[in-house]
């Protein structure tokens, strides 16, 4: 346990209390009215169990394989951009605890410690690469070949975010990507003193002001400099020939991530793709967007025979991620926890987080009379049911 921290609750409002509060709205929030958020939680909530008595399990076993690895417990690092700021060094101190705990780690396009330095520093990790797919291809393919050159064996295409979603309180703290350096930024900043000597000021001293690491060179601006140029803005005009495309181009697994239809689940599966990532983006993005909860049964049920149908989004217990493999996912991302847990205490913070989630799910298991999640029985609310 980290510093009595018990739950996943206790790790936010401990990340809320350590860092500025423009950083920790940018990690904790939603879009818009941050109705997505809440029917997140409560898709999660209104599901219950259907416990079964004396089946007499000795243990439990909460390994799986997920794209052709294995892994010790059903859960994915999910991509988030900028973790490196939680922590000094962030991004490799992830990539080691969840190494340590079995799982996989997706390193997003827009993480600031680039996907060459992470394998040095975390050699035994399970890298998957997330990829925002550029104006320039060229450039985007080069990225492609850097990760692979690197060691990720899994590349999760985002096509959820073809633009900046609106997030008022981002402009309104003064937080933006390049970071501009307001009264009020500058203010929170010297409030935490434990986030500017920690992180912020270490950085500085060693490599700069942060930046998006995998920014080609002579694109890449320091956060406080005006925006990066066009040949690495974010594609907004992405369509199923672009996926045909990054088919081709990379050899080993392909998830796309942001899926919500069924229809769209099955185009990925005919064009190639080994998975598709149902998610809301933690409700990030579309305020008015369909919970997990509700969408992914049908999609697992039409394609789950063929691709790997991977969830996320609002997860915070342990029996979320049991609520999420009984609906029919193979194994679920988590976006925000695993960075309280990096803010909390770095790579054992982390690691103290996936140690939390794992007994929490033991325990559930147990009092449920299931060994593993796939015998895990629900009783849905209507509009889930499967
Ligand atoms: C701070 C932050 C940054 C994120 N950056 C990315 C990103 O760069 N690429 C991406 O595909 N998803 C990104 N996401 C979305 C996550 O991958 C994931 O879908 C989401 O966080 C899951 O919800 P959860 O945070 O409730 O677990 C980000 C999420 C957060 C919280």
């Amino acid at each position: 346990m980290v510093g009595g921290l018990r739950n996943a609750d206790d790790f936010r409002e401990a990340a809320r209390r350590r860092l500025p509060r423009l950083l920790f709205e940018y990690i904790d929030r939603g879009a818009e009215d941050e109705l997505a958020l809440g029917a997140l939680r409560r898709s999660l909530d209104e599901i219950q169990f259907m416990p079964r008595m004396l089946t007499g399990h000795p243990t439990r076993d909460l390994s799986t394989t997920v794209l052709g690895q294995r892994a010790e417990l059903p859960i994915i690092v999910a991509p988030t951009a900028l973790a490196g700021l939680a922590s000094h060094n962030g991004e490799i101190k992830m990539a080691r605890a969840a190494a340590k705990a079995g799982i996989p780690v997706c390193i997003s396009t827009q993480s600031i410690t680039t996907i060459e330095e992470i394998r040095a520093g975390a050699p035994a990790a399970m890298l998957w690469f997330q990829l925002y797919v550029w104006k320039d291809r060229s450039l985007t393919r080069r990225l492609m070949e850097r990760a692979a050159a690197a060691g990720a064996t899994t590349l999760v295409l985002t096509v959820d975010t073809p633009v900046v979603p609106n997030r008022e309180y981002n402009a309104r703290n003064g937080f933006s990507i390049p970071m501009k350096i307001t009264p009020r930024a500058t203010a929170e900043v010297m409030m935490h003193p434990r986030w500017l000597f920690g992180v912020l000021l270490r950085y500085l001293l060693s490599s700069g002001m942060p930046v998006y690491g995998h920014y080609p060179k002579e694109f890449r601006a320091a956060m406080t400099r005006p925006s990066v140029a066009n040949a690495v803005k974010l594609e907004n005009l992405l369509n199923w020939d672009d996926l045909r495309d990054l088919r081709q181009w990379w050899q080993g697994k392909l998830v796309v991530k942001g899926i919500f239809s069924v229809e769209d689940a099955r185009k990925c599966w005919e064009i190639g793709a080994d998975g598709v990532v149902v998610s809301s983006h933690g409700g990030r993005n579309i305020d008015s967007a369909p919970p997990t909860a509700q969408i992914l049964p049908p999609i697992a049920d039409a394609v789950g025979k063929h691709i790997e149908v991977l969830a996320d989004s609002g997860v915070k217990r342990g029996s979320d991620i049991l609520k999420y493999l009984a609906l029919g996912a193979r194994s679920v991302m988590l976006g925000r926890l695993p960075i309280w847990g990096l803010v909390c205490g770095g790579e054992a913070g982390a690691h103290a987080l996936f140690e939390m989630l794992k007994t929490e799910i033991d325990i559930t298991l147990s009092l449920l009379g299931a060994r593993t999640p796939g015998d895990v029985e629900l009783l849905l609310p209507r509009a889930a049911s499967r």
